[in-house]
């Protein structure tokens, strides 16, 4: 059978069943981490965050809100971060006194996590940690604690699972890396 992403896909790196089986050690964890909380928020960071945040939350047994933040770096290429992030779409939510944990897709130079951390910090919660799907260390600019990670990976543009590849292909149940070809051709 032939598919729509066949052309852009080198490998599938992660393999679906692979992640859920993460995503639920991830949710016991936090569950565990979290089970005196009085207020716990996952904050998703759209758009990649939003297959991971709905897998995720299934796991977590500790009442939970969730929100959703959009934020944008600007400058340069749509594959790269440029330190400068602006957010598109705010929290409709409170966070005096909550504990936050914002669930992201992908950690790569670090620059919108930082960013989001800093403003959502300035913001009063109890406290603000970090889940991240995917981490590619090698590429970090900016050092910062990540609380929960699914996957280390190397340094490989991968999308599925929420990860666009110029928009398309977030809804895969498998996170792919980019065949070199299919993206230097565009
Ligand atoms: P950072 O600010 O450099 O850490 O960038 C993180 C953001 O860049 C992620 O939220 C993704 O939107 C995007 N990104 C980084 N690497 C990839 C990738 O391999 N595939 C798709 N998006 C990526
Ligand atoms: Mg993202």
């Amino acid at each position: 059978m032939t598919h729509s992403y066949d052309h852009y896909l080198q490998e599938i790196l992660i393999p679906s069943d692979a992640l859920q089986q993460r995503i639920a050690e991830l949710g016991a964890r936090i569950s565990a981490d979290y089970a005196d909380s009085p207020g716990l928020m996952l904050v998703c960071i759209l758009k990649g965050g939003v297959l991971f945040l709905t897998d995720l939350m299934r796991h977590i047994t500790v009442p939970h809100e969730i929100d959703f933040l959009a934020v944008s770096s600007y400058g340069k290429g749509a594959r790269e971060s440029t330190g400068k992030v602006r957010i598109d779409k705010d929290l409709t939510s409170e966070c005096e006194g909550k504990d936050i944990l914002i669930v992201e897709d992908i950690i790569d130079s670090g620059f919108t996590l930082k960013f989001v951390k800093q403003l959502l910090r300035a913001r009063h919660p109890n406290s603000v940690k970090i889940v991240t799907l995917l981490d590619k260390p090698s590429r970090r600019t900016l050092e910062i604690a990540i609380d929960y990670t699914g996957f280390e990976i190397e340094d490989k543009f991968v999308f599925g699972y929420g990860l666009d590849l110029d928009e398309k292909f977030r809804n895969l149940p498998f996170v792919g890396v980019v065949r070199k070809e299919a993206l230097i051709e565009e």
